[in-house]
């Protein structure tokens, strides 16, 4: 990915906290979706008073441009509210393998704007479950 992209996509996630719904955590997320065709899809942590029906910010990016027709993902910024890289919960990471590339989607943890980690999606979920192992399963 360019350098001005990467900016951009890290740019978006840390806006994208602006409208997190986060009464009882107090905790914001905001996430960044980059389309292979190149569309930015924002996310925010959306939570609710039963706690289970929570939704990460990179839930919400990802099932906003799904719901819209995007199913080709190349990248996704995160940026949390403490001072340091936060890495996708597990669901997340397991919502991100039924659309993305292993080793081809990148995923950038933000620090702040000029401090980022970058991951594949293996490197994050080495071993995720697939829709290739539900088929070698089958009756
Ligand atoms: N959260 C995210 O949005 N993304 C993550 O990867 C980790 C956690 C949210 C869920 C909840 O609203 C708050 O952070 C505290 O867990």
């Amino acid at each position: 990915m360019r350098e001005d992209q990467i900016r951009m996509l890290v740019a978006e996630a840390v806006a994208a906290k602006e409208f997190s719904y986060s009464p009882y955590s107090r905790f914001r997320v905001g996430a960044a979706l980059l389309t292979k065709s190149g569309k930015i899809y924002r996310g925010c942590n959306i939570e609710n008073a039963a706690y289970g029906p929570t939704n990460c910010a990179e839930r919400t990016a990802i099932f906003k441009a799904v719901s819209e027709g995007e199913r080709e993902f190349a990248a996704i910024a995160i940026s949390g509210d403490a001072e340091d890289y936060l890495y996708p919960c597990g669901v997340c990471r397991q919502v991100m393998a039924e659309f993305c590339d292993p080793d081809g989607f990148l995923i950038f943890l933000v620090k702040k704007e000029d401090d980022c980690r970058v991951f594949s999606l293996r490197d994050l979920l080495p071993g995720g479950f697939t829709a290739a192992d539900l088929e070698k399963g089958k009756r």
